[in-house]
């Protein structure tokens, strides 16, 4: 079963293939939208391709910042002025309609809803769109087809809200606007933001001891960073045996978009030698990073390894000049 699995893991774009290797596949916005009381809320708005920014709502000017030279994939300023005009309305009515309704939600000032909605692409298929929305972090409400649903558990808020937003028929009419218009999007920016998406990034790799999980042991930390795309696999080793106790971090970003991750290990003060950390990255094209442990201080011990005798050699030649003069 896993043998037919595995091709087709392979040529899915979001799949991780063996060399890590990766794709955006999703476009989504993200609005924050802060309440803080009957007569003033903030907006903020951003445009995602998978993890990567693309655009940004400014809301004192009503305009879309384009964060990329591609970021306007293959529509014309036309179609991007009236997305404009779009969601300008789409922000005064969302505000409008939550302080009128705040009180019939059981809303409670100050408060905060996430919306997220956009597409994916998965091979072979139409792209699936979607669009959610929480309430003060937790999952509210979100649109199957063109209908607010409900979540489960969030109680009968979330039932009074879908029904009025059922009844609103320019909601309607921006749910099939946006649903029409985020694959389009995503398979422009997929084609304009190629070379940019492409691009390999080689990571660096270097290794630390952690602070000390006990008495008699090490926690071996292998530090990964610098790489891009995301997708990395890094594990320690001992010859070609994965150690499963190898405890992966998040992946998270560094400022220049590149990522960064770390992989511990926890062992016996004397099981350390001969273990090693093994980074596979699509920017090495096969070329695994291989640290062994007790190499990294290697630098460390040259520097002794000359230091010191160079010093017993002056120190003798300090006591013979000495010797000499008060003969
Ligand atoms: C609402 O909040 C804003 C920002 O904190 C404040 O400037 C304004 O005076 C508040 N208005 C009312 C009616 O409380
Ligand atoms: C979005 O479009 C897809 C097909 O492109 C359709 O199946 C789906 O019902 C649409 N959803 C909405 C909310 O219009
Ligand atoms: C942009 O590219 C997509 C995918 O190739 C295509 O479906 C769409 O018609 C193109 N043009 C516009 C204006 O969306």
């Amino acid at each position: 079963m896993l043998f037919l699995l595995l091709p087709l893991i392979a040529v899915l774009p979001g799949g991780d293939s063996a060399d890590g290797l990766k794709e955006p596949v999703s476009f989504h916005v993200i609005q924050i939208s802060s309440f803080y009381n009957h007569s003033w809320a903030r907006n903020l708005g951003s445009g995602w391709l998978d993890d990567l920014q693309t655009h940004t709502w400014d809301s004192n000017s009503g305009t879309i910042i384009f964060l990329r030279p591609w970021s306007r994939g293959n529509f014309s300023n036309e179609e991007w002025m009236e997305l404009e005009t779009l969601i300008h309305i789409h922000f005064i009515r969302f505000n409008e309609g939550i302080h009128s309704y705040a009180s019939v939600l059981q809303f409670k000032y100050p408060f905060e809803l996430q919306v997220i909605g956009g597409c994916e692409l998965h091979s072979g298929k139409v792209p699936r769109g979607f669009i959610r929305v929480a309430y003060q972090g937790s999952d509210f409400m979100s649109f199957q087809e063109d209908s607010c649903l409900p979540s489960p558990g969030a109680g009968n808020a979330a039932q009074r809200f879908c029904r009025a937003v059922n009844q609103d028929q320019v909601n309607k009419v921006l749910v099939h606007r946006f649903n029409e218009t985020c694959p389009r999007l995503l398979l422009g920016l997929l084609d304009s933001g190629k070379a940019h998406l492409q691009q390999q990034v080689k990571p660096e790799a270097w290794l630390s001891s952690g602070s000390s999980p006990g008495p008699g042991h090490l926690l071996l930390v292998c530090h990964v960073s610098g790489f891009y795309p995301k997708s990395v696999w890094v594990m320690w080793m001992r010859g070609e045996q994965e150690q499963a106790g190898t405890q992966r971090g998040d992946v998270l970003p560094n400022a220049d978009e590149t990522w960064y991750l770390r992989a511990t290990l926890e062992v016996a003060a004397g099981e350390a030698a001969g273990l090693a950390c093994r980074v596979k990255h699509s920017s090495l094209e096969g070329q695994d990073i291989v640290l062994y442990w007790g190499h990294h201080n290697s630098v460390g011990l040259i520097i002794l390894a000359v230091i010191v005798p160079l010093l017993l050699v002056i120190i003798c030649l300090a006591f013979w000049f000495r010797k000499r003069r008060f003969h």
